[in-house]
């Protein structure tokens, strides 16, 4: 594959497995008990409060009072300038803002650069297993979590989802992008943008009728515990996957991959003492906290529906089988139908025997002749993909809230 083809592979790649950044309600009873420990955490201790009851402390005052003083749209105005990681903040930002973003701009001191070198190798070479797992496993799969639909649904985004999408897209291409927390790359940026706009969300769903009524007893949304339920459905599920596809993955290339997500959930204001050290931590805590949580929601299966509407308009209807077969060979059937991925009895099994061979194949396992046709067509959708989101990411600029989806 070209560099431009690459490229754009994980623009779109990240852009939809950005969306499973997009926003958790489980019923309250139906939570298991936390007990994952913070010796298994980047911090190797801490006070192991259960991350359900966690939000961010220095983040939500700070905009709560900004949007209570009306000061959102100037602020928005001046956060438009800042756009690289090593750009100073640009003068005009409400001085309690700019304080805290000084603070929260900074990397961890745990921050590992060889480590972040190798993400971008990995990135290199597996992108494009990774670009297909974002998209069409994470993406999809953050409609089947109760309280990322709901919050998704009923906050000022959830109106307009292709507006919505296309700005979530900038998270997933920075992440994925080989400058990411170097000092000419936008990570760090689009991270304290989005930690902005969570403290916002945090203070406005509150206050919708919409959200309260089927929150499931939560009060606030966005605790740490939902933002790791996101994290996991992003990180630990595409390093899950590349295991199951027998994909070859050198462990310094693996432990990159991890830093990275680990440097971005603390650039998003999780506490160090919840985010794991290791993969196994990883996988351990994704039992505890994504696994049970899966479950359908009406407002889940809508937020589907426009997914796959966006991917239908990009090629009209042609992917849509394709994108639901695929959808449902990476995430299995429980939550293809949590989900309302049509069955696709023509390209499942074909994709199911395809898949594996194009792996071997791109790995040189083997060789070409026995790659068949079919394997090529669920290539080509995805880089149709790439495309739309090529054209949809650009120039998007993250917006702190100040109101949710009109009722
Ligand atoms: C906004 C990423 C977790 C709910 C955003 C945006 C990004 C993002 C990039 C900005 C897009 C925009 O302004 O439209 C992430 C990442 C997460 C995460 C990387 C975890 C690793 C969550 C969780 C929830 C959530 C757990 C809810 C339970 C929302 C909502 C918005 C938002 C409601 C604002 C939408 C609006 O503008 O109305 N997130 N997010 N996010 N996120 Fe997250």
């Amino acid at each position: 594959m070209d560099e431009l083809s690459r490229r754009r592979m994980l623009i779109t790649g990240g852009a939809l497995g950005a969306l499973g950044a997009l926003g958790a309600a489980t019923p309250a009873g139906a939570r298991p008990l936390w007990t994952w420990a913070p010796s298994g955490s980047v911090a190797g201790k801490g006070a192991g409060l259960d991350p359900e009851w966690v939000w961010d402390e220095e983040a939500d005052p700070v905009l709560a009072a900004v949007i209570e003083r009306g000061d959102t749209a100037k602020a928005n105005e001046v956060l438009r300038k800042w756009t690289r990681n090593d750009q100073p903040l640009p003068a005009g930002l409400p001085a309690d803002l700019r304080d805290f973003m000084e603070r929260a701009r900074q990397l961890p001191s745990w921050t590992d650069r060889r480590k972040l070198d190798a993400a971008a190798q990995f990135t290199k070479k597996k992108g494009i297993y990774a670009g297909a797992l974002y998209g069409l496993g994470s993406g999809l799969m953050s409609t089947a979590i109760p309280r990322e639909a709901r919050a998704v649904y009923y906050s000022k985004g959830g109106a307009d989802m292709k507006d919505r999408i296309a700005k979530t897209a900038q998270l997933g291409y920075d992440v994925g992008d080989l400058d990411a927390y170097q000092p000419q790359g936008g990570m760090i940026v689009t991270a304290v943008k989005t930690r902005l706009v969570h403290a916002a969300v945090r203070h406005l769903l509150p206050q919708s009728p919409g959200w309260s009524q089927t929150s499931g007893g939560q009060t606030i949304p966005i605790s740490q515990a939902d933002i790791m339920v996101t994290w996991h459905s992003l990180s630990t599920f595409v390093m899950r996957k590349l295991i199951d596809w027998r994909v070859p993955v050198s462990s310094t290339e693996s432990d990159g991959f991890l830093h990275v997500w680990q440097v971005t959930a603390h650039m998003l204001g999780v506490q160090d003492e919840y985010i794991p050290a290791s993969w196994n931590e990883a996988n351990a805590q994704a039992a505890q906290v994504l696994d049970p949580r899966l479950a359908a929601t009406p407002e889940g299966k809508e937020l589907t529906d426009v997914l796959l509407d966006i991917v239908a308009e990009l090629d009209a209807g042609l992917t849509r089988p394709l994108i639901n077969a695929f959808g449902r060979y990476t995430l299995g059937d429980r939550t293809g139908d949590l989900i309302g991925l049509d069955r696709e009895p023509f390209w499942q099994p074909l994709i199911a025997a395809a898949w594996p061979l194009l792996v071997a194949f791109r790995e040189g396992l083997i060789p070409l002749p026995l790659v068949p046709q079919a394997a090529w067509a669920v290539e080509e959708a995805i880089r149709k993909f790439v495309l739309l989101f090529l054209a949809e990411g650009r120039g998007i600029h993250l917006e702190i809230p100040d109101t949710n989806r009109p009722s």
